[in-house]
């Protein structure tokens, strides 16, 4: 059966949505878009016509769509501080909810809408698109499986040249920590991810470059320790000069007991330690090259399936909205930490958000 999807937010990346993500999952009989919203009538229409929906199933307000349209969930792509009105627009209606991270602008709204959905007995993901990316999935796969050993470090950079006003998204040039809560939200998961287990402690530093036209940080370093014994160390910078490694063609390096593995642009190789050398030496390119994973969806068209899979009675997805408080706790903790200039401990970070939450609406 395809479940009926309410679709909010049309311009910006909602528009990959109407075009990429959610098209795959309609061609398959996934899913089927039966309304869409989007404030902005141009953004609309854009994406009326890539979901070929009739104007009677597009609204310029959300509250008007959830009062008119039937549908089993909502796919939610608007900016994080609009989400937790979205989100109870859909639990209002007893929808299921699939949102673009981060689950909100806050670490309090974030906890509030688990709290919310847990509440009315709904379903909510998150969609961490770029752990779902293929090249990502494909160093998951090699260092899961335990063939280079326990894992010692983690690293990861980004550096996206968006420095000019307006190049990154207009909210995200007037948003507090941009590149935390917008960009690194998804290389912190993906560390945490590639380290196999929850993140314990973090120190950040931010800043923002004489360069940067943006109120908030764009530049970002994190030291990360994890629960069983790894650490992760990660650079972020959206005003890097030249788009050293920008979105989708990010570094990752895993160091684990018994080899490398690296991720460059797409590119992943292994080097493997020689047990019988007293001692190696080896070098960035002249490694073991790695073919990606086969597969038809990756990102958010992956998301969407893994979703229906769970409301089917399938296992919950891996960032349903319960377990992606760990992924905001780690952007929220280190924004914490830059204020404080010292290591935050993250579980109980988290924890303190859990005990003061409430599930009364703002
Ligand atoms: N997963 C990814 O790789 C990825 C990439 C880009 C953006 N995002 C996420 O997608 C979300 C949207 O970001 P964006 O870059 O598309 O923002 P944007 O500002 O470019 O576009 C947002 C769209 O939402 C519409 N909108 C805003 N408020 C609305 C409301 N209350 N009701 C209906 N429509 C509304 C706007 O008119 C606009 O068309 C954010 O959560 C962002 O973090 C995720």
């Amino acid at each position: 059966m395809a479940y009926k999807v309410l679709h909010v937010g049309a311009g910006g990346f909602g528009e990959y949505w109407c075009r990429e993500y959610l098209p795959p999952n309609i061609a398959d009989g996934t899913i089927e878009v039966v309304g869409l919203v989007d404030i902005n009538p141009k953004a609309l229409e854009i994406g009326r016509k890539h979901l070929n929906l009739e104007s009677a199933q597009c609204f310029t307000s959300a509250a008007q769509a959830f009062g008119a349209v039937d549908a089993d969930l909502c796919t939610i792509v608007v900016p994080p501080a609009h989400h937790e009105s979205i989100v109870d627009l859909a639990l209002g209606r007893g929808m299921h909810i699939l949102s673009e991270k981060p689950i909100a602008d806050t670490m309090e709204a974030s906890v509030r809408i688990a709290d919310k959905v847990k509440a009315a007995g709904r379903k909510m993901g998150v969609t961490m698109s770029h752990r779902f990316d293929q090249d990502k999935s494909t160093l998951r796969a090699i260092v899961s499986n335990d063939a280079l050993g326990p894992i010692n470090t983690v690293s990861g950079r980004f550096a996206g040249d968006y420095r000019s006003y307006d190049s990154w998204g207009r909210f995200r040039h007037e948003m507090v920590h941009p590149m935390l809560i917008e960009g690194a939200v998804h290389h912190l998961d993906i560390i945490a991810d590639l380290a196999g287990a929850p993140c314990t402690s973090i120190y950040a530093r931010t800043w923002k470059p004489q360069w940067a036209e943006y109120k908030g940080d764009t530049d970002v370093i994190v030291v990360m320790d994890f629960a069983n014994g790894s650490h992760g160390v990660y650079e972020g910078s959206s005003t890097q000069a030249t788009g050293l490694n920008s979105w989708c063609s990010e570094y990752f390096r895993v160091e684990a007991a018994f080899g490398t593995a690296i991720l460059d642009h797409r590119e992943i190789e292994v080097f493997h330690r020689d047990p019988n050398r007293i001692k190696q030496l080896s070098r960035h390119g002249k490694g073991q090259k790695v073919q990606l994973l086969p597969g038809v969806k990756w990102e958010n068209a992956l998301l969407i399936e893994q979703f229906c899979h769970w409301l089917d009675g399938g296992p919950p997805m891996p960032t349903n909205v319960e377990d992606n408080l760990q992924s905001v706790a780690l952007v929220f903790a280190a924004i914490e930490s830059a204020r404080l200039g010292q290591p935050v401990k993250v579980q109980e970070f988290l924890q303190s958000f859990r005990n003061s939450a409430s599930i009364t609406p703002r």
